[in-house]
């Protein structure tokens, strides 16, 4: 939430920084604005799109080699110019960017305003410039040291880059729980709330890490800690490609995206699964493994989709490995006082690696003494480095706000770990272990058949897209599914949809089923099946419209579906990675010809840096 970038170097600032945000566009789109220094200090914001900003800009001469820029989304007032960042400190000389939420920020607030500071916005983020500039001034220190003492009384998150008219090269910046990486190059450096608008001029990155200050000028960056320690930073060679965070010929990410799968999905086992030597490795958590060998119970976090992929992992944990498992929402779990026992592993999940609330629900579990496991898809974000161990899903940076090839990755590599704990425990025969890996192994292929009916579903879509309700049911391993299912259908489209395990629709959602109301089916040949097809026909009874995910081959759900979209048999603990496929790209296609945009959904962000 919130995109920060900033550049000091040879090269102009401002292309840079537009190029940067339109990059991180995917954390908020509320509204954008830039601040250069050229002599003066010079900001200039817009609400809305950072398309909007370059144009209010394109009859102005914007000659800087230092700047800042930022793309909002709004947690403290609204969308407008005036809360746009940068915000000017009282005296015009420093500007900040923000990302993150200042907690006591109305206590400030007061505070500077009884001494006579006079605040233009309704943001945390301007009272904080302000309250920098009041440390500096009434402690008659250098800025570096102000926004120390200034950030020791802050209480909340922040990632903040400050520039002063005073100091013409130089971008001081520090976090506490938002990201913030540098990217180090030759007599030029950049920050950015990720690696994407840096990879472009070099690979080289520093990762800032929590309550750390870095002062950074064209050819230095020297970083400290709030305690005024200096610390040494290491450099990280990233092996992120430009062409993985572009469009690549896609009208969307999210389409792009949907298409990698048989890719990325390819790219979660690459190295770590041969079915023909019978090998299946994380390198990731062999230090740790035992402790997952040995679990009582294994703790899953994560939120949106991620939580998702957890519920699929319950249910293949338990299957294979016989651990009793829990799957949490990481903002619920974080404020209650959950129990924690010794012999529990905790299995966090998070695409950015960056949710505010997984992180928290981490260190929460770490004081309780718990091992806390990993699967994170952004690479050196603050998830993996907050676990004790972990295993990255490898599914290439995912810009689309509704996750769809994290999905799929996040399962490959918890059933993946399901496997090897089974194999480990001896819950698993010698023959189900091999048959699951070469399942695993032709799971690529499945997708791409299924991509393959791509036209199909979009008539499908065509069909269902005027409908105001959509009932996602599935039992089992689909149940997980029919969540995720509803969930993109309302992210992107704006359609109102439940997911819920099918049998439970006679306790509440049947009442909903009309003429009108479309029923999306997953009903694959697997152990729930019978049932299912009971489930459909009770709808059909009731003249619901149904629309069925089913088996290649079925033969049965034909004669009572309007419409039925084939999916290749597999095992059935992997049939997730194949059914959520079609829903995916039914959710697109109606998004899109509803006229939405689906890489930036209204009100939503991609990666939640705020509780
Ligand atoms: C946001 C995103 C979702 C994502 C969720 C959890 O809501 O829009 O797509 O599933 O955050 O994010 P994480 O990065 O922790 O997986």
């Amino acid at each position: 939430m919130c995109g920060i970038v900033a550049y000091t170097g040879h090269r102009e600032a401002y292309p840079v920084l537009l190029k940067g945000l339109k990059r991180l566009e995917y954390r908020g789109y509320d509204s954008a604005g830039i601040a250069l220094l050229n002599g003066g200090l010079n900001v200039y914001k817009k609400k809305g799109k950072v398309t909007d900003l370059e144009t209010s800009l394109k009859d102005q001469h914007l000659h800087s080699t230092v700047g800042i820029g930022h793309t909002r989304w709004a947690t403290h007032g609204q969308p407008n110019d005036v809360n746009a960042h940068p915000h000017y400190s009282g005296s015009g000389r420093i500007a900040i960017i923000h990302n993150g939420i200042i907690e006591n920020y109305s206590a400030l607030k007061q505070e500077l305003s009884n001494k006579g500071h006079r605040f233009l916005s309704e943001t945390d983020s301007e009272v904080l410039v302000h309250f920098i500039e009041d440390v500096q001034t009434h402690s008659n220190c250098s800025l570096e040291e102000a926004i120390r003492l200034a950030l020791q009384q802050v209480v909340g998150a922040y990632a903040i880059v400050v520039i002063s008219k005073d100091h013409p090269d130089t971008l001081f910046a520090a976090r506490k729980g938002s990201p913030l990486v540098i990217g180090v190059g030759k007599g030029e450096h950049f920050l950015a709330s990720d690696a994407t608008p840096i990879i472009e001029y070099t690979n080289d990155v520093i990762y800032l890490d929590d309550l750390e200050i870095a002062v950074i000028t064209r050819e230095s960056v020297n970083i400290k800690n709030l305690e005024d320690v200096r610390t040494t930073p290491y450099i990280h060679t990233l092996e992120l490609e430009l062409e993985a965070i572009e469009k690549g010929g896609y009208d969307h990410f999210m389409l792009k995206e949907i298409f990698e799968q048989p890719r990325s999905v390819g790219d979660s086992m690459r190295g770590r699964i041969n079915s023909a030597k019978g090998h299946l490795l994380l390198g990731g958590l062999r230090d740790y493994l035992n402790k997952l060998v040995n679990a009582k119970r294994v703790v899953i976090l994560g939120c949106g989709t991620s939580w998702h992929a957890g519920l699929v992992a319950e249910y293949v944990f338990e299957e294979f490995a016989r651990i009793p498992v829990e799957v949490e929402y990481a903002s619920e779990f974080r404020y209650r006082n959950p129990i924690i026992n010794e012999g529990d592993v905790v299995i966090a999940i998070s695409q950015s690696g960056e949710t505010a609330d997984t992180l928290a629900a981490i260190e929460l579990a770490k004081s309780k003494g718990a091992i806390i496991f990993g699967v994170c898809n952004v690479v050196g974000s603050s998830i993996p480095r907050a676990t004790h161990a972990g295993a990255y899903t490898h599914a290439g940076p995912e810009i689309g706000v509704a996750s769809t090839k994290a999905f799929t990755a996040q399962v490959t590599v918890l059933t993946m770990m399901a496997i090897i704990v089974a194999k480990a425990k001896g819950t698993i025969t010698e023959s189900l272990y091999r048959e699951l890996l070469v399942e695993m192994e032709s799971i690529p292929a499945k997708i791409q058949k299924i991509l393959d009916k791509h036209a199909q579903i979009e008539y499908i879509a065509d069909v269902f897209k005027d409908a105001r309700n959509f009932l996602f049911l599935g039992r089992g391993y689909n149940f997980p599914v029919a969540l995720e299912g509803a969930l993109k259908l309302k992210e992107i489209s704006y359609i109102h949809a439940e997911g819920y395990p099918a049998a439970e629709m006679k306790h509440g959602p049947i009442a909903l089923i009309d003429e009108e109301m479309p029923v999306v089916f997953i009903a694959t040949k697997d152990s729930s099946y019978e049932k299912v097809v009971s489930n459909i026909q009770e709808v059909r009874a009731r003249k619901g419209r149904v629309l069925a995910v089913v088996t290649e081959n079925d033969g049965l759900i034909e004669s009572m579906a309007e419409f039925v979209i084939e999916i290749p048999h597999t095992h059935e603990t992997l049939v997730p990675l194949l059914s959520v496929v079609p829903l995916q790209l039914l959710a697109y296609h109606i998004a899109v010809m509803r006229g939405c945009n689906v890489d930036q959904p209204r009100n939503l962000a991609k990666s939640v840096t705020v509780e």
